[in-house]
């Protein structure tokens, strides 16, 4: 098991919020942040007390991210905003996810015998897609902030700016990426910039990214998708042989969508909705488990159910799902409980289903990048915020001038239906690449409301995602866990194709395994824990805040304030 740092800050501003007998308060009085690096956590901080608020911060822990975490999302990739507007109950998920350029064809990574052209959608400028975030950012403080953008945006300028410590997981990042990086020139004078890996505690520093968040800061969308960087972003894909034009970044739109709303045992559950398969998924299988009292029964029984319906919620996410402004996705019908009771009449307690007997198509393993945090201010407001750039410094390609990597999202596409991408998922022909379309994704920022409270929670892990938030909502619904306890729970996950059950290390007893193995499950213990939950929490009871981040990731930093 890795060595993981905690870092715990407790601030107190307000003092702790008094005892209230009412179930439901009206507001928290304080504030919780959960982040996967100190200094983003510490720029949400810096904006609340500057009087921003849950969104506010959002932007400026996500900018953050951007600079000091740049292995795992950024200004050239994407991610989901999921809101919760206290003051009229208005929910929304701002939708950044990236796009494919206007001269992309659906076969456009695969050769003439339909077979994947190896590397293409991963280390190259075909990998990128027109990328989201920047516009999420400026759209987040417009339509949603109280601050100026310039203010919230400040911190993130001032990592760029001033530096900070180089730390282990950045290194090993580093380390993985080293040939793509150094390959690409503006990317080796970044992060190589003694022509080798930094040295740890060393202080990077992003002088082209600080100047285009400074553009982002004054001049908003346009900073961005037009003008001096979008040029250079134009011209460096280009001149690598890509299809992005001018045309695709002032074209580029983020979208509101309405989240995803299920039930769970008296809980409600607001999640990301397409082209995210992470709510529709998590509802699905949610609606199965409702079937049963997971509590009552044996630990081996409780599993095997929750493994069969994570296959089946997989399996929909393979055969229905894509971008639903390009095809109809049947999103009531597979979030409903009777097609659910229908899933679920078809498994046996006593036996695992093969994955082949299902009706669906006929896919390795994932790495720890993108990443999530979690803000719930003193009004309420909450914000769960998955952001990426896929797989490790995204393509690692960076625009020379800007300081910003390019993303290799378009890989989450479908290739070719029923060819695994690199997390090993399977799509079909909703998820085939055309213009202008949004790959599938598997984040899932999600909101948990029960009777007792509010719990903000996400994380990254690709493919895992979802099975991990399925068992933090478990966790919480069904154990009434705290954001401590959500985090820590060992993991288990299966996705449908490969037809097997991962799990970490110790996750499982050893005679739950036993019994698993017995029904006909094939099991296999992963070489190291995953995930990086993040999770903020509301407890009316106490009318108290709590966060809590992932014991599995490096620096995380929940606060409470
Ligand atoms: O959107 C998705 O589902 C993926 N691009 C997320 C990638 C990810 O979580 C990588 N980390 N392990």
């Amino acid at each position: 098991m890795p060595i993981s740092r905690l870092f715990i800050v407790s601030l107190i501003l307000f003092g702790p919020a008094s005892v209230q007998a009412s179930p439901a308060p009206e507001r928290p009085g304080q504030a919780a942040i959960a982040s996967p690096h100190p200094l983003a956590t510490q720029a949400g901080e810096e904006v609340l007390r500057a009087g921003g608020n849950a969104f506010d911060a959002a932007v400026a822990v996500s900018a953050a991210l951007a600079v000091v975490e740049p292995y795992g999302s950024g200004l050239g990739g994407g991610g989901f905003f999921l809101l919760h507007r206290a003051e009229d109950g208005h929910e929304v998920m701002v939708d950044a996810r990236e796009t494919a350029p206007a001269a992309a064809r659906r076969d456009m990574f695969v050769d003439e015998q339909g077979e994947r052209i190896p590397g293409l959608s991963l280390d190259t400028v075909l990998a990128a897609g027109i990328p989201g975030l920047p516009a999420a950012l400026v759209h987040l403080s417009r339509e949603y902030g109280r601050l100026p953008l310039g203010t919230v945006l400040a911190p993130a300028i001032r990592y760029a700016e001033d530096g900070f410590e180089v730390y282990s997981r950045l290194l090993t990042g580093l380390e993985r990426k080293r040939a793509e990086l150094a390959a690409s020139p503006a990317s080796a004078e970044v992060f190589f910039p003694a022509g080798d890996l930094p040295e740890l505690g060393s202080r990077l520093r992003q002088h082209d990214l600080a100047r285009t968040l400074r553009r982002l800061a004054e001049q908003g969308h346009d900073g961005f998708y037009a003008g001096p960087v979008a040029e250079a972003l134009v011209a460096a894909v280009q001149a690598e042989g890509g299809l992005w034009t001018l045309e695709d970044l002032a074209g580029y739109r983020i979208v509101e969508r309405a989240p995803i709303v299920s039930r769970y045992r008296g809980a409600r559950i607001v999640s990301a909705p397409p082209p995210s398969s992470g709510g529709v998924v998590l509802a699905t299988m949610l609606n199965i488990l409702e079937g049963y009292d997971l509590q009552a029964l044996p630990a081996d029984a409780a599993t095997h159910l929750v493994i069969e319906a994570m296959r089946r919620g997989y399996r929909d996410r393979a055969l229905y799902l894509g971008d639903p402004d390009f095809v109809d996705v049947p999103v009531a019908r597979l979030i409903h409980p009777m097609y659910a009771a229908g899933l679920r009449a078809a498994i046996r307690t006593d036996r695992a289903m093969p994955s082949d007997h299902l009706p669906g198509l006929g896919a390795r393993e994932d790495g720890p990048q993108t990443t999530h945090f979690s803000i719930i201010d003193g009004d309420g407001n909450r914000a769960a915020v998955t952001q990426t750039l896929n797989f490790w410094f995204g393509s690692g390609i960076m625009a020379a001038g800007t300081g910003v990597l390019l993303n290799n999202e378009m890989d989450d596409f479908s290739a070719r239906p029923g060819l695994p991408d690199g997390f090993g998922l399977v799509t079909g022909e909703g998820n085939a690449i055309a213009p202008g379309k949004r790959m599938l994704s598997s984040m899932t920022p999600t909101f948990v409301e029960t009777p007792d409270g509010v719990a903000v929670l996400g994380t990254p892990g690709g493919s895992r995602i979802i099975s991990m938030v399925l068992l933090g909502v478990l966790a919480r619904v069904d154990e009434q866990a705290s954001a401590g306890e959500m985090v820590a729970r060992r993991r288990f996950h299966h996705q449908y194709l490969p037809d097997r059950v991962v799990h970490e290390p110790d996750a499982l007893e050893a005679a739950v395994v036993e019994a698993l193995r017995a029904r006909g499950h094939e099991l296999e213990e992963t070489r190291r824990d995953y995930g990086n939950l993040k999770v903020v929490t509301w407890d009316y009871g106490e009318n108290r805040v709590e966060a809590a981040t992932d014991p599995r990731g490096e620096r995380g930093e929940a606060l409470v304030y």
